[in-house]
């Protein structure tokens, strides 16, 4: 709504992934890069920013984690925690703190928030009836429980989903549910809980996003409504698990804060670790400037303190804040944490939530327990250097209105054919040009012409309409036009072709090598945001100090007479062998998963040796074979069994050619019930071997033995 409103500051807040795994290009395409390039460009403008991250460091699947690998929970999260931080430092988002919840500040922050919502009575007090593993002696969180999905027959579908057909589950829901502890089948039991009433918020939450927040992204908006028209329930914020913020209140004992609930309260909690670091170094500065003019005997005045304080970042309504995020985040940035805010009374609200969907990888969801993914420190050590493309290739194909598809294909084409082709091409022979014609020294303008005037033109044009689209968080698009200035730049040179006329007319190619020259200018302020590690270089290549936004458009930013450096390619060719390898890669993956899925057909329950002497199975001979008609499995063989000759129908016309199997010793249960099978009247059953593929073979006697021997 308050689409035109200029605010003094800026929250940007990007979400915090969950500390029990590593980062893939799904978290950078979905929330990272965005917010990375929107928080560059504010900076660029001169804006003042504080751009928050952090990793989600509780919850239950940690818990989980950490019971598998025989580690505690917090040997998990710090162990990601590093491997997060560490990749997204590598990739240059810029992030003004990257915190973690499991601090001793965001312990006590989350905690005086749940306090002060409590004393202003916002909570409901239910008990309800939850599992519960006696063995244990403790409740169950839907992860802890499996059984089998009553929609599919997955055996080991979990408490709220089930991974096979996607559905969402109460664990009440499962057949044979099993506690994931002991394997025991879990009992009912009371437990008390603190609940946000939804519901209560729910006339508020419409006015303020169905009406005032009309412009936020269709997406996003439209999951809000459907959320709202289907009507608010209570939601519970507390649990019982040893892994968590404490709930601060003695009643409580053994219960902890929903995850939900502390995870983007984590936001507030780095705000003040933020402050708290920046403030204690500008009094240590202060006090050495301080020191130093008291040694010397100038007149230099000591520093005068910077303090900051995080509550203008979270509490002043001149301050805009933005939260990044994926589409399965919406619920709680728009609903839920809004609701928090203002049941506390004391925060501003989110000014936009620009969610993305989902990037796929080879047209399947990206996975981490499938390791169905481009893992971001993996891909570091096999593309050393080339952070920016991916930044790239991510940010020109991100997920902003519809799930989209990450394919190596398209990761080679628009390095090849964008970067190398478009934008490294132009800087290069702009570069070369400046070398061979006027030893690397930036000519003057010497006059211009109507074409040189439209370029020129053109120049100005471009910074505001990269900076409207990223104003309205359509990054894809602002890419698109910073390409769009290096290939109006490729369109110049192509069109005035210098090295045509240099021998005829230099003072023309002065003037166009010159233009062409802040165009690369031009190209390190809009480009920054988006590839900030090529932007650094370039400047590097240009020999110039960092620009600002509000240089950009300018055709004066490079003064004739700078000397320029070495020309250097600033993308290189990547060549299908490289890319082959990604591509078998995960092929191998696809091929390791397919035989874990395939291997997992659980033990059938005990029998006794009783049962098993009922079956009556011998060594039999194929005496004759023909296919079923109108069928595609069916065989019809008949079997000397050494007790008499008779007819099988047997499902195998796949895997074997009736010609070929007369004479097959086979194993057979003789004494099945009779069934008839397309009008046939079958006796007994050959038994088969199956693979995990499903591939049929005949289980037959080691050596040669007559028909009607036993098996047993
Ligand atoms: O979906 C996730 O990965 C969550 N850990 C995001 C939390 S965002 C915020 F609330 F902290
Ligand atoms: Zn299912």
């Amino acid at each position: 709504m308050e689409q035109n409103k200029k605010y003094k500051r800026f929250t940007v807040t990007s979400a915090l992934p969950y500390a029990n795994g590593p980062v893939h290009i799904g978290h950078l395409a979905g929330v990272y890069v965005p917010a990375d390039i929107y928080v560059r460009y504010l900076r660029s403008k001169g804006e003042d920013v504080l751009f928050i991250g952090g990793s989600d460091e509780h919850g239950v699947p940690i818990t989980i984690k950490a019971k598998q690998e025989g580690v505690t929970p917090q040997q998990i999260v710090d162990k990601y925690h590093g491997i997060i931080k560490q990749s997204f430092k590598e990739f240059g988002i810029s992030f003004d703190i990257y915190s973690r919840t499991s601090n001793k500040i965001h312990h006590e922050t989350a905690a005086e928030f749940f306090t002060t919502l409590y004393n202003k009575g916002e909570f409901i007090v239910k008990t309800t009836e939850q599992l519960y593993d006696e063995e244990n002696k403790q409740f169950l969180a839907d992860r802890y429980i499996t059984g089998t999905c009553p929609f599919c027959n997955n055996e080991k579908a979990y408490g709220d989903q089930c991974e096979k057909c996607g559905t969402s589950l109460n664990a009440t829901d499962l057949i044979n549910p099993k506690s994931v502890l002991s394997g025991n089948v879990p009992v009912m039991k009371e437990t008390k809980h603190w609940f946000l009433p939804l519901d209560k918020y729910e006339p508020w939450l419409k006015q303020w996003i169905l009406e005032e927040h009309r412009e936020w992204k269709t997406n996003v908006y439209g999951q809000c409504k459907s959320w709202l028209d289907q009507g608010l329930q209570p939601r519970a914020v507390t649990r019982d698990l040893d892994w968590g913020v404490k709930v601060p209140l003695e009643e409580a004992a053994g219960k902890v804060l929903y995850v939900w609930f502390d995870a983007p309260i984590g936001y507030i909690s780095a705000t003040k670790e933020w402050a708290e670091d920046k403030n204690k170094k500008s009094m240590v500065n202060s006090q050495m400037s301080i020191v130093n003019s008291q040694q010397s005997v100038g007149d230099s005045e000591p520093q005068s303190t910077n303090l900051v304080d995080w509550k203008t970042y979270w509490k002043d309504p001149e301050t805009k804040l933005v939260h990044f995020i994926g589409k399965d985040n919406i619920v709680f940035h728009c609903i839920v944490f809004p609701a928090m805010l203002h049941a506390e009374g004391s925060y501003i609200l989110p000014d936009n939530v620009p969610a993305n969907e989902f990037l796929n990888l080879e047209s399947d969801k990206i996975s981490t327990s499938r390791n169905w993914a481009v893992w971001l420190h993996e891909y570091l050590l096999e593309f050393p250097n080339k952070q920016d493309v991916l930044r790239y290739v991510l940010c020109s194909n991100a997920p902003e209105t519809k799930d989209n598809d990450f394919t190596w294909k398209d990761f080679q084409l628009k390095n090849n054919s964008e970067l190398v082709a478009i934008l490294g091409n132009f800087v290069n022979r702009v570069m070369v040009l400046t070398h061979k014609y006027f030893n690397g020294l930036v000519p003057e303008i010497t006059t211009l012409n109507e074409q040189d005037k439209e370029v020129m033109k053109a120049i100005s044009e471009f910074p505001k309409r990269i900076s409207d689209s990223i104003e309205l968080y359509r990054f894809r698009e602002a890419l698109a036009e910073m390409m769009n200035l290096a290939r109006a730049g490729n369109k110049y040179l192509a069109e005035s072709e210098p090295w045509k006329i240099f021998n005829t007319d230099p003072e023309r190619v002065k003037t166009i090598l010159n233009i062409s020259l802040q165009i690369c200018a031009n190209l390190t302020i809009v480009m920054e945001p988006f590839l900030p590690f090529t932007a650094t270089k370039l400047l590097g290549l240009l020999n110039m100090g960092a620009l600002i936004w509000a240089d950009a458009g300018k055709s004066d930013l490079l003064k004739p007479g700078t000397q320029l450096g070495t020309p250097e390619f600033l993308f290189t060719k990547i060549e299908d062998d490289v890319i082959a390898k990604q591509v078998q890669k995960l092929m191998d993956t696809k091929l390791a998963n397919e035989e874990k899925e395939l291997h997992v057909t659980p033990a059938k329950p005990d029998i006794s040796y009783d049962d098993f002497t009922k079956m009556d199975i011998r060594t039999g001979i194929i005496m004759t074979a023909e296919k079923v008609a109108k069928t595609q499995k069916l065989l019809k063989l008949t079997i000397d069994t050494g007790i008499d000759k008779r007819t099988v129908v047997s499902g195998i016309a796949e895997f074997y050619d009736p010609e070929k199997i007369i004479g097959q010793k086979v194993a057979i249960l003789v004494n099945l019930e009779p069934r008839t099978i397309k009008g046939i009247k079958s006796q007994g059953m050959i038994l088969m071997a199956e693979n995990p593929k499903g591939t049929l073979v005949f289980v037959m006697p080691s050596k040669d033995i007559e028909a009607g021997s036993l098996i047993k």
